[in-house]
């Protein structure tokens, strides 16, 4: 967010920047939504919803887990929220008491360090390699599984790595934290931005976990403010009294838009957008490597590429100020995704289009001759 602060600081002076830094996409939200959004505004809808949102919407929400992936989701079973940072929010009130701990990868999506803090919970990272593609796993959480550890939180694909757990490797983790009579999270926030490996849901593996997703990435809508969580029938009633209390409802005319976020119309424009998503990475993955950043591990998913910067600088957050200071490219350094060789690591978002990740590369290939 500093970096974001001093790019457009530098903007504001007339400088260029090529932005590698936005974790959104750069795509607006596609027409139909924004259509149904203002048709909802015209029309009035403008009232509180119900706390877990609207009938119609959670009742899309399911039938798009059975049209994707033949699952039977009960509407009941899933909750609208305010992004899907509403969601994490709703999910450690309802699950974390003070004192316990959460397991969580690092390198990781940086909040939910601070949402386990919030209800007085121990957030318990555990450093994730390129041995495990970046995410942990069943041996992982079994061995770093504590006294106090009451859940376990995953992101597939992930923030900063873009990688994804398997089925397989996701049926594996529901054992182990069955067996110690954990909640399973899985963030699905990046579903649907999948370049080569088969789409799939957490759900699938089992039902008795939580499932976190929103309108924000796949779908465009991050100002819209709106995510999802689907949980065990047995918690949905104090989810709902939680989302009572926390934030009453999502907000009404972003879920009439959210209505036709599932439609033909907008699919077809989602999947045209993933493919650029796919181009842009297919292009910058090969190209940060021939300046000699290191991918250890190909990502699959997300727009987000996290590489090993340690031949060119064992200090990424400098690395990251002098970039953008002296040619005015954007990137974030790895101290925003946890303590796990921050210093060596870097998050390239392909979230511009080609032609200004194409100047960025060339920007950033100066520098280096420079440096
Ligand atoms: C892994 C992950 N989870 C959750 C969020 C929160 O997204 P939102 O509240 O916009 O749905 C983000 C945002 O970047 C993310 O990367």
């Amino acid at each position: 967010m500093e970096l974001l602060a001093r790019a457009r600081e530098l903007e504001a002076q007339g400088r260029s920047v090529v932005h590698m830094e936005v974790g959104e996409p750069d795509f607006t939200t596609p027409e139909p939504i924004i259509q149904a959004g203002l048709r909802a505004l015209e029309d009035g809808r403008t009232h509180y919803t119900p706390a877990m949102g609207l009938p119609e919407l959670r009742q899309a929400i399911s039938n798009q887990y059975h049209l994707r992936y033949g699952l039977e989701i009960a509407p009941e079973r899933i909750a609208v929220t305010p992004g899907a940072s509403g969601a994490l929010q709703l999910l450690m009130s309802v699950l974390i008491n003070p004192g316990d701990g959460v397991l969580l990868a690092d390198p990781g999506y940086p909040c939910n360090r601070n949402f386990v803090h919030l209800v007085g919970g121990i957030p318990q990272t555990v450093d994730v390699g390129a041995d495990s593609r970046f995410q942990l796993n069943a041996d992982l959480i079994e061995k770093s599984w504590k006294n106090n550890t009451r859940a376990v939180m995953v992101a597939t694909p992930s923030n900063p790595t873009g990688t994804m757990l398997s089925k397989e490797e996701l049926r594996d983790i529901v054992q182990v934290v069955q067996g110690h009579d954990g909640y399973l999270i899985v963030d699905e926030i990046y579903q649907g931005l999948i370049y080569e490996s088969e789409d799939h849901t957490a759900l699938e593996t089992d039902d008795n976990l939580y499932v976190i997703n929103s309108f924000s990435k796949y779908y465009g809508m991050t100002g819209w403010r709106l995510g999802w969580l689907v949980a065990p029938l047995d918690t949905t009633d104090a989810i709902d009294r939680l989302a009572q209390n926390i934030f009453l409802a999502a907000p009404t005319p972003a879920q009439y838009a959210a209505l036709e976020a599932f439609s033909d119309e907008t699919t077809t424009i989602l999947e045209q957008r993933r493919d650029l998503f796919q181009q842009r990475r297919d292009y910058l993955l090969p190209a940060l490597e021939e300046l000699g950043f290191r991918f250890s591990v190909r990502p699959q998913g997300a727009f987000y590429l996290y590489g090993d910067c340690s031949r060119h600088s064992c200090d990424s957050a400098s690395f990251a100020q002098n970039l953008l200071d002296q040619m005015g490219v954007a990137v974030t350094p790895g101290m925003d995704f946890g303590e796990n060789a921050p210093e060596t690591h870097i998050r390239f978002a392909y979230t511009t289009d080609l032609e200004r990740l194409k100047e960025g590369v060339d920007r950033i290939r100066r520098f280096l001759k420079r440096t």
